[in-house]
């Protein structure tokens, strides 16, 4: 039988919702709108706060394999990563090059892990 553990479902929609929310604001352009700016920050700190709840909770139902944890590991080095960008990209300064190409492409890789997280020790 499946394990989603509470919390998973509103941990997806956190992530889904950050991901959205960056688009908005590259989308209302520069200067950073000051709202939508601090509403993607919550929004992100969300995600992180419901995953690493999420995984708590799953790792207490189920035995987390070495794969698991691999995965986790490299999707908390996605989420510091994207707040380290996030944090320079919102100083104001217009920012290009790879800290740009890290912020726009991690949060994809980072819901590849998230799912594969939650398939693989779900069904595991
Ligand atoms: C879970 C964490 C996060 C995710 C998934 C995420 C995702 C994104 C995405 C998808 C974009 C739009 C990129 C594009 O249009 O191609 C974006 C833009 C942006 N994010 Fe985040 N973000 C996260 C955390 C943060 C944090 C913590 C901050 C600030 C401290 C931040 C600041 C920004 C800024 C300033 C932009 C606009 C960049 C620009 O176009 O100049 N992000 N984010």
């Amino acid at each position: 039988m499946p394990i989603f553990p509470p919390g998973s479902i509103l941990a997806g929609i956190f992530l889904l919702s950050s991901i959205l929310s960056g688009i908005w604001l590259t989308h209302i352009g520069r200067p950073l709108n000051v709202v939508v700016l601090t509403i993607h920050k919550l929004i992100s700190l969300g995600a992180v706060i419901f995953t690493s709840l999420a995984i708590y909770w799953l790792s207490l139902a189920r035995a987390i394999s070495p794969a698991g944890w691999i995965n986790i590991l490299v999707t908390g080095i996605l989420f510091l990563t994207l707040f380290a960008s996030g944090a320079i990209l919102s100083t104001g300064r217009v920012v290009k090059g790879a800290l740009l190409v890290a912020h726009r492409s991690f949060p994809f890789l980072a819901a590849i892990c998230f799912v594969l997280i939650f398939l693989h020790i779900a069904f595991g």
